[in-house]
């Protein structure tokens, strides 16, 4: 029998509301993989806040502890795995300690989790956060529970997100949910379901209350944000006439008219849906970001047609070219895959090729890692041996630092608006903030505060961060800076 399924015992969730009250319990959360799921964990943070639950940084002294987890590649499921080992330990210490799976390894793997690994408690997937109350109630009551059904409509659009950086300047908000678009390599459909995009109100909604509570920067998040689209279906059709569509690039208009102090970021596009509107939009407004992430996996138009990306090498040219073309000064960063099914040596040298065309600011590099029920496990052989994967990922990793070091230097000597994160991490008598292309800029504390714009003069750098010092708003109005 499936676990989880029984119904809610009206005297326990009383208690479980009590509970609530006095905030006794304690819930250790950590995610892993992509934004969106750290995003989902501040989801999760506040709908257990409401069930009695707070969050703790401290491990020890944690009732419940979630892992909000990755599929994407062998490596990131391996990962969790050690940590599961890992927190036997935990368990035998203190024998009340519950542990949830949530996230995607969660959506992938259902009750064989529960089988696979004895000491898990609960396994969620990312459709199903609403009814972690209930879950955690039934496991408090010393059963297994399991949700991993999938939405066609969830966005958990009104859910006020618990903010876990406690730095309090740039925060997530998750636009859309899932992805439709099957790339073959890709597990993502699988694990998040399919694509729908949330209410706009409620978006432009949250931005303003973060920018209310002094945050100064929003990455609008989603799988494929160009394919964002509300009030109208797939295949174009308005659904209410007397509303408004909101796609992409309207969206953004909205976010960025919060307040120009705002800075808005969003990640992911895809090279087959980004518009040109979208990139003249970005052009007009100097709190859009000039900083676009556009993943292209291959140079190669016949390893792209395998991987069903939806486009060839001359198609994602011209989108680079269209950007050079809109944002002559935009910072492009990619993903690519070494060794993807039939990749021969010619066509690793066609992404090669082409990295030194666009040669881009920041690239994730991976070895391709064969998922089950994706389409190119079905389909093709993972047959470019292991260790090839990995010197045609060292060739290319090799070429991004070249290229890192080169828009790095290129940047150099400037002087940019900075928004002040927090202290440097490798030293607490600096700040570290970014300038629009999202590079990182150091510079000694001054007189100024986490949260508030600031003109630094870069004088020095890394391979990937820029150094400098501040300067007034005067000196960087004279001799003329980047916004
Ligand atoms: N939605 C985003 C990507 C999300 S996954 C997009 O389409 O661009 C992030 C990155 O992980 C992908 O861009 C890809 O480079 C990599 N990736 C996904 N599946 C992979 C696999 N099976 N093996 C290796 N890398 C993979
Ligand atoms: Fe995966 Fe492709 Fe969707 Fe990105 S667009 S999440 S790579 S299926
Ligand atoms: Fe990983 Fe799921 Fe994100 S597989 S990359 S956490 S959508």
């Amino acid at each position: 029998m499936r676990p989880g399924h029984h119904t809610i015992d009206e005297s326990r969730q009383g208690e479980a509301l009590q509970s609530s009250a006095v905030g006794e319990r304690k819930l250790y959360l950590e995610s892993y993989g992509c934004q969106m799921n750290f995003s989902d964990s501040e989801i999760v943070a506040s709908i257990l806040a409401e069930a009695g639950y707070a969050t703790t940084k401290n491990e020890a002294e944690a009732d419940l502890i979630l892992l909000n987890t990755c599929s994407i590649r062998d490596n990131a499921e391996q990962r969790i795995r050690h940590r599961l080992q890992h927190l036997k330990g935990g368990k035998r210490n203190n024998p009340k300690l519950k542990v949830g799976i949530l996230g995607c390894m969660a959506e992938r793997l259902r009750d064989q989790l529960l089988e696979e690994e004895k000491l898990v408690d609960l396994v969620v997937g990312p459709d199903a956060y609403r009814d972690l109350p209930r879950l955690v109630d039934e496991v408090e009551g010393g059963q297994k529970a399991v949700n991993t059904l999938l939405s066609r409509e969830e966005t958990y659009a009104e859910i006020q997100p618990v903010r876990l950086d406690d730095k309090g300047v740039t925060a997530f908000i998750s636009i859309m949910r899932g992805c439709d678009n099957m790339c073959s390599f890709c597990v993502v459909p699988f694990t998040r379901g399919r694509e729908r995009s949330r209410d706009p109100q409620s978006i432009v909604a949250e931005a303003r209350d973060l920018f209310a509570k002094g945050y100064r920067e929003v990455t609008l998040l989603g799988q494929n944000v160009d394919s964002y689209k509300w009030n109208v279906d797939a295949k174009g059709n308005v659904k209410d006439e007397g509303q408004p569509v909101v796609r992409f690039a309207q969206l953004m208009d909205l976010v960025s008219d919060v307040d120009s102090d705002l800075r808005v970021r969003f990640s992911t596009s895809h090279p087959k849906d980004m518009t040109d509107e979208v990139l003249e939009v970005m052009a007009r407004k100097d709190n859009l970001c000039k900083y676009i992430h556009l993943p292209v996996q291959s140079g190669d138009s016949d390893v792209l047609k395998r991987m069903n990306r939806g486009y060839t090498r001359e198609w994602y040219l011209d989108r680079i070219a269209a950007i050079r073309r809109i944002m002559p000064d935009c910072a492009i960063s990619t993903d690519v895959i070494a060794g993807f099914c039939g990749e021969t040596v010619e066509q690793h040298g066609a992404t090669l090729s082409l990295m030194r065309e666009v040669r881009y600011e920041m690239a994730f590099m991976f070895k391709y890692s064969e998922r089950p029920r994706t389409l190119a496990e079905r389909k093709f052989e993972d047959d470019v041996p292991e260790e090839e994967k990995g010197r045609r990922l060292t060739e290319i990793i090799q070429l991004q630092q070249e290229h890192s070091k080169e828009r790095t230097a290129a940047q150099c000597g400037r002087i940019y608006r900075v928004l002040v994160e927090g202290p440097s991490k490798k030293n607490a008598e600096e700040f570290q903030g970014r300038n629009t292309y999202n590079t990182m800029i150091v510079f000694p504390k001054g007189d100024v505060e986490p949260g508030q714009y600031h003109y630094v003069r870069t004088t020095d750098h890394t391979s990937i961060t820029l150094r400098g010092e501040l300067v007034e708003e005067a000196v960087a109005q004279e001799e003329g800076f980047i916004a």
